[in-house]
């Protein structure tokens, strides 16, 4: 029998979700940056400021950016870890990593970059002082699996982070539904030439994990002390989590 799963509200074969996640992200790779500040206001960059500074991320250190597209947490991290450490630009789908890689190049960061499947992650046990993973959950199909992954390679005393759309405070419900359905779709067909794109993030933010289904799921994968921090009234939260 076929396993199933979401893709946005459909349910789908999981071989077609990550055939469907991967048309979403190459379509969207070459305007991924611009659209993100424009969608979220500037937001995700407060976002990730902020989970770059609870990441702590000092000189010498191993890190893993997971589902890591066009580099922003990379990218400092990289610079944070100076030549002494080893920072992994890494993603599933080429078109994204691409546009990542040469973004890092571009400002002079000899940083690696490779395609894999967090998933499947070709690192060895015990390696990373920090991973970190930056929207990319909602996408994946075996969201436990990954995350087990994740604190796999993870050295103890190593931190998780997981940064990801998350569950609105009630009050903001109303507006936040009518700005996801209406004016995402709307914004993704004018700057991107693609409003399903837009719509399946919208979809894929109701389908994830609230703040603290996710919590319960990192403690399962193994994590320790784990803590989420909402952003924004819950638009978005950052979960952090050690590994012991
Ligand atoms: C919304 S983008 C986030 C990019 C970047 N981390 C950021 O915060 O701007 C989501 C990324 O998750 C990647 N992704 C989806 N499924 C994945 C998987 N199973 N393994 C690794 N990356 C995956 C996509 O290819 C895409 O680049």
């Amino acid at each position: 029998m076929t396993n199933t799963t979401h893709f946005g509200y459909k349910t789908v074969a999981e071989d077609d979700k990550v055939r469907e996640v991967a048309k979403v992200f190459h379509s969207v790779a070459a305007k991924y940056d611009i659209m993100n500040d424009v969608m979220s206001g500037g937001l995700h960059r407060l976002w990730k400021t902020f989970t770059i500074a609870n990441a702590a991320v000092r000189p010498g250190f191993k890190c893993l950016d997971i589902a890591g597209g066009t580099g922003d947490l990379a990218k400092v991290f990289a610079k944070q870890a100076g030549p002494t450490g080893e920072v992994w630009l890494t993603d599933i789908n080429e078109s994204m990593l691409r546009v990542g890689r040469d973004r890092l190049l571009n400002r002079g960061l000899l940083t690696p970059t490779l395609l894999c499947d967090a998933e499947k992650l070709p690192f060895p046990d015990n390696y990373f002082d920090r991973v970190s993973v930056a929207f990319g959950l909602r996408n994946m199909t075996h969201k436990d699996q990954a995350l087990a992954e994740m604190r796999r390679v993870l050295k103890p005393g190593g931190k998780l982070l997981v940064l990801e759309f998350s569950k609105v405070a009630a009050p903001l419900q109303k507006p936040y539904d009518i700005y996801s359905f209406k004016v995402l779709p709307w914004m993704g067909q004018k700057i991107a030439g693609d409003a399903e794109s837009y719509r399946y993030l919208a979809e894929s933010i109701r389908m994830h994990p609230d703040q603290d289904t996710l919590k319960t799921m990192m403690e399962e994968a193994g994590l320790e002390r784990v803590t989420y921090y909402n952003l924004t009234a819950g638009v978005a939260a950052l979960h952090t989590g050690i590994k012991l």
